[in-house]
């Protein structure tokens, strides 16, 4: 009786021994970690949605209460984003800023690995609002090429590289510009990406300019779904020139334009020649959506090469370059010149609200508009999902950042379910 007594109460001992070190190991593991994150500054901040215990989903039914929270946070100014200092340490780290950062664990289906995509990021400014949006259309399948500009400052280059260099898959362009306001040099970032990503290794199917103040409205599955369906055609915007036919009739030289952009191009008096080889111009935007096909076009044929030194002294070539190519007579995913025209809104590459188009076409912006551009705030979470738009432009969470954090959040449900729907697609065909 007496050593059953002993061996039960030797076993208590032990027991609590071992749930203490468990204990007093989980605390020091917990210690190291946090600690190793306020080193690398990385200790996210609490997001503001969890911090006023707003609710996306009540904020997408417009719920008044919700959507009101939002302009409390708005008012008391408090987003305080990361500097682009904290995160050029962060980088010096590899291993933790990826886990940290959550980029180790995306990862895509069968279905998105069999068609990878290419993105040409052009950026500038705000490391933390790219890195965001890197985070955001990140699949290590994929392969991504930052061009920075070379007039950024020495962090925001140094935090570039640091991206490029802790995210497999993600490189800075080879070939680099100090960009210009609606000059050639715009084009040309995008045109060194492209080169650099026709040379990688991974053979992707469509490519996709985006800015830093761009952010996805589709899941990487979502988005190749509706690329499959294109069939090789691209998607950009291609509409008659109208007033704009002045961009290129007239030869432009850079001039110190006295304002924030320091040099954008001028016109002169002085005659340009018409296009050549009688190519028909169109207007558009700068931002595409094009397949690999076309890049290989653009990169080898004459008459892309000749139509691009053309349009060097032209207005905001990237209006008009990707604009005008898509109709030339047997381009891969040719439109043809008679067809109607592509308006931003038929093309689905990016969802811009113009204050002077509002009320006509779309309901108010509900963030800031600056330069006639809506930076969009929380009331528009719905309509900017719901619009059937690939990416929205633009998003600042200085302005709003709850309509980010929402983003992020109904992005991140999507991807679950799609997960599950698979789990499930995939189980019940071994029932
Ligand atoms: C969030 O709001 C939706 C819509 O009003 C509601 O159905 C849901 O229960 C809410 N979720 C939480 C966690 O409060
Ligand atoms: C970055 O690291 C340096 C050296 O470790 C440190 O002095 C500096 O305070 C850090 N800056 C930020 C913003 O974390």
């Amino acid at each position: 009786m007496r050593r059953l007594w002993l061996h039960l109460k030797l076993k208590n001992v032990i027991c609590i021994t071992l749930t203490l070190a468990l204990i007093c190991c989980f605390t020091i593991t917990f210690s190291i970690v946090k600690d190793e994150g306020q080193e690398t500054g990385l200790s996210e901040t609490l997001r503001l949605t969890e911090q006023y215990g707003i609710n996306c989903t009540a904020i997408y039914e417009m719920e008044p209460v919700e959507l009101g929270k939002t302009l409390v946070i708005r008012k008391e100014k408090s987003y305080v984003g990361q500097t682009d200092r904290t995160i050029v340490n962060a980088t010096y780290d590899c291993d933790w800023f990826v886990v940290s950062r959550g980029y180790d664990a995306i990862q895509g289906s069968e279905f998105e690995r069999e068609f990878p995509l290419a993105y040409s990021l052009v950026v500038h400014q705000d490391v933390a609002l790219v890195e965001r949006l890197l985070r955001a259309v990140y699949m290590p399948h994929n392969i991504y090429c930052i061009h920075y500009d070379l007039k950024s400052s020495d962090d925001f280059i140094s935090a570039m590289k640091g991206l490029a260099r802790c995210i497999p898959n993600v490189f800075i362009a080879s070939k680099l510009e100090r960009v210009q306001y609606a000059g050639f040099s715009r084009l040309k970032a995008d045109l060194n990406c492209l080169s650099d990503l026709l040379d990688s290794e991974v053979k992707w199917k469509y490519v996709i300019n985006l800015c830093g103040q761009d952010f996805p409205l589709r899941t990487n599955a979502e988005l190749v779904s509706d690329l499959k369906e294109l069939k090789g055609r691209n998607m950009v915007e291609s509409k008659w020139p109208g007033g704009k036919t002045g961009r290129w009739t007239y030869h432009h030289s850079l001039k110190d334009s006295n304002s924030e952009y320091n040099e954008s191009p001028a016109s002169t008096s002085e005659k340009k020649s018409p296009p050549p080889h009688n190519i028909a111009m169109f207007v558009g935007s700068a931002y595409f959506t094009l397949s690999r096909e076309f890049v290989v076009f653009v990169q080898q044929s004459s008459l892309a090469s000749d139509f691009l030194a053309w349009s060097e002294d032209t207005y905001s070539p990237d209006e008009h370059f990707w604009a005008t190519l898509v109709r030339v007579s047997g381009v891969p995913g040719e439109v043809p010149s008679s067809d109607p025209e592509i308006s931003e809104l038929k093309s689905k590459t990016r969802l811009v609200k113009w204050s002077y188009l509002e009320r006509i076409l779309y309901p108010p912006c509900t963030g800031v508009s600056i330069r006639a551009v809506c930076i969009y705030g929380a009331a528009e979470l719905r309509w900017l999902l719901n619009y059937g738009h690939w990416f929205a432009n633009k998003v600042d969470p200085k302005v709003d950042p709850v309509l980010m954090e929402c983003l992020e959040e109904k992005l991140a449900e999507k991807l679950e379910y799609f997960i599950w729907g698979f789990w499930y697609f995939e189980n019940s065909l071994f029932i």
